[in-house]
């Protein structure tokens, strides 16, 4: 069982000389999750559904969000049959807040393939997960790690940034290659601890990631780009059209077939006309909405 303290500190005690023995390096790591660790819902559960759509929710969205959409997206779909049956509108409803809404109707067509293909239970193989929509190499090695404990390597965000801290001190566009070798190299090993390994270093990237102290390790990956600005981007317009659709569309297929005009979109989202057709015809092609000449409804 963890201790956890209440105030969790923005930097490492001692700053240890770099780079670090693998020996040295887990000792740090494990130290600062017996202390730090976080708690958090999905970390609490072995169920897979419940680890899945975590793991997805936590792609491109940071925790402190998840955890505030995350329990209502459970009780609303506890398991792949309730996902799998649900409206587009429903789904997006409950994804409301967590943004890259691609993201919650690849998991809806993952809980289908689940129910229809495997029984209901997701599978355990690798070549099995990445087949799955939404689901790309590092998703599938977490998946892997954190619902069956397998010593997977992957690489996210957090970890990116421990490894590079810690093996690469003053280098330049340091490769996910080299650091796949040194994750494999300082794996725990004991196999039964991977899943809390990789819970460790996710919490030590994090802390890195608040240090004022330590300038953010990730600029120096190969990986890595400036983030695009949100403010005028075509995903914050694509998140303002799905906004209007689900609060004001009714479903094109119900008797009372309450579309919204495009154009009180553009004139809510201070968009020209031809930009918010461009984003809405890509919705509707990616089975967000329905739209009719300027009209949408939801689905
Ligand atoms: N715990 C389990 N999965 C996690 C993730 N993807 N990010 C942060 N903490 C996690």
């Amino acid at each position: 069982m963890l201790k956890r303290s209440k105030s969790p500190r923005t930097s490492p005690a001692a700053p240890p000389a770099l780079p670090v023995s693998a020996k040295r390096f887990r000792a740090i790591i494990w130290r600062y999750y017996r202390i730090h660790g976080r708690a958090m819902p999905w970390r609490r559960t072995r169920d897979p559904y419940r680890i899945l759509v975590s793991e997805v929710m936590l792609q491109q969205t940071q925790v402190a969000r998840v955890m505030k959409f995350y329990p209502g997206f459970i009780k609303k779909f506890p398991g792949y049959r309730a996902l799998a049956k649900a409206s587009v509108r429903d789904v997006l409803r409950a994804w409301a807040g967590l943004g890259y809404h691609r993201r919650a109707l690849a998991l809806r067509e993952l809980a289908r393939t689940v129910v229809q293909e495997h029984g209901g239970v997701l599978p355990r193989e690798r070549a099995a997960l990445e087949a799955f929509p939404g689901i790309g190499e590092a998703t599938a090695g977490s998946l892997r790690a954190f619902i069956w404990n397998e010593p997977e390597i992957f690489i996210e965000t957090n970890i990116r940034r421990v490894f590079i801290h810690f093996f690469f001190p003053g280098r330049g566009r340091v490769s996910d290659r080299a650091i796949a070798r040194r994750i494999a190299e300082t794996l725990p090993p004991a196999r039964r601890d991977t899943r809390e390994w990789y819970w460790a270093l996710m919490d030590y990237g994090a802390m890195l990631g608040r240090s004022k102290e330590v300038r953010n390790p990730n600029r120096r990956s190969a990986e890595y780009r400036t983030p695009a600005p949100f403010k005028g981007s075509r995903r914050e317009l694509r998140g303002h059209i799905l906004r209007e659709v689900l609060c004001r569309a009714s479903a094109r297929r119900k008797e009372e077939k309450r579309g919204f005009g495009l154009r009180a979109i553009a004139r809510a989202a201070a968009r020209p006309i031809a930009e918010v057709r461009i984003a809405a015809r890509a919705l509707a092609r990616e089975g967000f909405i329905d739209l009719e000449g300027d009209v949408v409804y939801s689905k």
